[in-house]
């Protein structure tokens, strides 16, 4: 008791001083996204640009690479993406993988190695659509489209190729779960597209494709991707394609302007 008492405000008092030794020393200050505090539940004032150069004198608003992330290389390629921002990705790479070893076509072994790179790198929320747009200027119109429907088809089974309602989508989004109108719509559209089993062959090497000792590597890719990703040789995100900025938002992800 004693001990804890005496204790409690050295303790708060080396905190304060580390915390003013952090605003001394830091020389860049994050501000996270609208989007990113939306995501927080928060919907209060943006913070104060005056009152927090304040706050921190010796600081400037984050407007270069983020030194709390892995540098990334003047000229990205899309391999580097995916070593460098979006983790192990050990599901895109197994889906990849079935994709490969089912003998699906190379793009479409590519659009199961790509389908879920908005979840891994960008906005989960109707990650297909998010996904497609940013591969679409560098791939077979048929793979971004299939990356497009896999969003929606995933939610819709279909006997005839023996896919069915995920299971753990009953026990994530709860047995009552409907999909959201304009995702039924999307399905009507999709159904009877010239490449609906292009989409449907994502959504079924998908489901099979979490198996925690299957261990796949990029390197396997290679190849696929060197024939079927045209890679900008500028990088990707400086080569004034129509999803560049999307690609140096997950380059510098608090870039302040
Ligand atoms: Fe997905
Ligand atoms: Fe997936």
């Amino acid at each position: 008791m004693t001990d804890s008492m005496t204790l409690t405000p050295s303790v708060a008092a080396r905190a304060d001083a580390l915390e003013e030794k952090m605003a001394r020393d830091l020389d860049y200050i994050v501000v996270k996204s609208r989007l990113q505090l939306f995501a927080e539940g928060d919907i209060g004032p943006l913070p104060n640009t005056g009152a927090l150069m304040k706050a921190n004198p010796h600081a400037h608003l984050l407007m270069g690479d983020d030194p709390r992330l892995p540098a990334m290389p003047e000229k990205p390629t899309l391999v580097d993406f995916f070593r460098l921002r979006f983790g192990p990705s050990m599901h895109l790479l197994q889906s990849a993988h079935h994709a490969k070893k089912n003998g699906l076509p190379e793009k479409m072994v590519l659009a199961c190695l790509l389908h879920d790179i908005a979840v891994v790198g960008f906005i989960r929320g109707d990650h297909g659509y998010w996904g497609a747009q940013l591969v679409e200027p560098y791939v077979d119109e048929e793979t971004t489209w299939a990356i497009r429907a896999h969003q929606v088809l995933r939610f819709y089974p279909d006997e005839q190729v023996g896919y069915e309602y995920p299971e753990n989508y009953t026990a994530w989004f709860g047995k009552d779960y409907r999909p959201d109108p304009y995702i039924d719509e999307d399905y009507k559209r999709m159904r009877n597209h010239k490449w609906y089993m292009s989409g449907r062959l994502i959504t079924m090497n998908d489901i099979y494709s979490f198996d925690p000792n299957l261990h796949v590597e990029l390197d396997e890719f290679t190849d696929i991707i060197g024939r079927h990703f045209r890679q900008p040789s500028q990088g990707l995100g400086y080569d004034n394609s129509p999803s560049s900025h999307m690609w140096r938002a997950i380059i510098r992800p608090a870039k302040f302007l």
